[in-house]
């Protein structure tokens, strides 16, 4: 079983390239099989999810070659549109396949995703919204059997929560729709206006993406595209969380400022300072952070789920009390009684808020990432932490965050995987 080792003390200096988004690659590839034709996708991480998704792509038929951060898709021969449960099963978020085969077979057949790790993750609204297309879904020994066969149909489609995948779905499925489909209450996330600006360049006609209403026009046909992914701003938060707990002076480069909008006043008010030159960032923490009185995780543009536990492991050695809502989803506070392992003083109360009463030292301890942006709390808060901290099950960190020990290392973390 691979582990990550690190002997915690040494401050973090010197400047790291970030990644290419998780979140954005994902529904990208998914479109790729939408437009038919080749599409040459840039700064794609070297992530299992994204493999995952490859491996969907290639049992569809589509023709793949990867060189480096490039990947080159040939989807002019995809034919099939059922996805194994054993693919399904790799990533939970192969689900925004559904979309993307809908639009080009009229067809898909995928086994539901389940709950995962983080919560129940239910997919009705997804589902709703496809019916409301003209999508007939049936659902039998824990297959969706999905079919358009009087073709999808656009229209107005409200959601009721501003759900990442389900606007990603819609959009996807209204690449084939007859007209304009409106979706109201749509995510507001980067990842959305990065796969809009995507379907853009095989051919739709999209305005509105970032914003609360979409409209969306597909093209006569979609064809494959050039891309370039957005860079990660949560891996960018990593780093962030990463060089608070350990102390230090960093430079993040490839950021894009206005997607780290709504995490850059949390580390402002724990004391550290955010400078932009450029697409580059420095940052840098004071040898011991202050507590933040209260962080509500949001959709976007309000503080991100997925670096809540990342900011929680820095607030383990603040000065004084900080309170973290979790209002996104129902069990993402797993990385808590791992933390506790290590010295931090949380308690959570009512399963969504958790109290973090800062201590002034964390030390070393065997700890289990459970999930993926908790595994990468773990290593955070590790940073900081006396003496040796061995993280197991890091397969979890390795969806999200590329050769994360290569990343650290390189800052003067004292960091290794076995
Ligand atoms: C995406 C991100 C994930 C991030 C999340 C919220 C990807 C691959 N994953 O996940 O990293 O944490 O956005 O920013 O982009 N919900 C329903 N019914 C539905 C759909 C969602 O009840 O049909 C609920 C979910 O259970 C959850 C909340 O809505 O409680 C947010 O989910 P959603 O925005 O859909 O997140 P994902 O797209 O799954």
């Amino acid at each position: 079983m691979k582990k990550i080792i690190v002997n915690g003390g040494n401050p973090l200096c010197g400047s790291v390239d970030l990644q290419g988004s998780k979140n954005s690659a994902l529904p990208i590839l998914a479109a790729v099989a939408a437009a038919d034709g080749i599409s040459v996708i840039h700064n794609c991480p070297d992530l299992t999810d994204v493999t995952a998704a490859l491996k969907i792509l290639e049992h569809i038929g589509c023709k793949i070659k990867r060189e480096g951060h490039t990947v080159i898709a040939d989807s002019s021969c995809a034919n099939r549109f059922d996805i194994p449960e054993s693919l399904m099963r790799e990533m939970r978020s192969s689900i925004v396949f559904l979309g993307a085969l809908l639009a080009r077979f009229g067809n898909a057949s995928v086994s539901s995703p389940g709950g995962c790790e983080i919560g129940l993750r239910p997919i009705d609204l997804h589902l709703n919204a496809l019916r409301s297309m003209n999508v007939q879904i049936s659902e039998r020994g824990g297959r969706l059997n999905c079919k358009a066969a009087q073709g999808i149909n656009g229209g107005n489609i409200s959601l009721s929560f501003p759900s990442v995948g389900a606007t990603e779905n819609i959009m996807l499925a209204s690449m084939s729709a007859r007209g304009e489909t409106v979706v109201t209450n749509a995510a507001r996330e980067p990842e959305i206006i990065d796969l809009a600006s995507f379907l853009q360049k095989c051919g739709a006609k999209i305005s509105g993406a970032g914003q609360s209403v979409i409209r969306i026009n597909p093209p006569e046909k979609l064809t494959g595209a050039e891309h370039t992914i957005i860079s990660d701003r949560i891996v960018a938060s990593t780093f962030m969380a990463c060089a608070a707990s350990a102390g230090g002076k960093i430079a993040v480069s490839g950021v894009v400022r206005e997607h780290l909008d709504p995490i850059i006043p949390v580390f402002e008010a724990a004391g550290c300072e955010s400078d932009f030159n450029g697409r580059e960032l420095i940052f840098k923490a004071p040898s011991r952070v202050s507590r933040v009185k209260s962080i509500r995780t949001m959709p976007y543009p309000g503080f991100p789920t997925d670096s809540q536990a990342i900011v929680m492991a820095m607030l383990a050695k603040a000065k004084g009390t900080s309170i973290i809502t979790e209002k996104i989803f129902e069990n993402r506070f797993r990385h808590v009684p791992e933390l506790v392992k290590m010295g931090a003083d949380i308690r959570v109360e009512d399963g969504c808020v958790a109290v973090v009463e800062g201590v002034e030292e964390l030390h070393g301890a065997k700890v289990t990432a459970c999930d993926l942006r908790g595994g990468s709390a773990l290593v955070a808060a590790a940073l900081g932490a006396a003496g040796k901290t061995v993280v197991e099950e890091i397969h979890h960190i390795d969806r999200g965050c590329e050769a994360i020990e290569k990343s650290l290392s390189a800052l003067g973390a004292d960091i290794k995987r076995e």
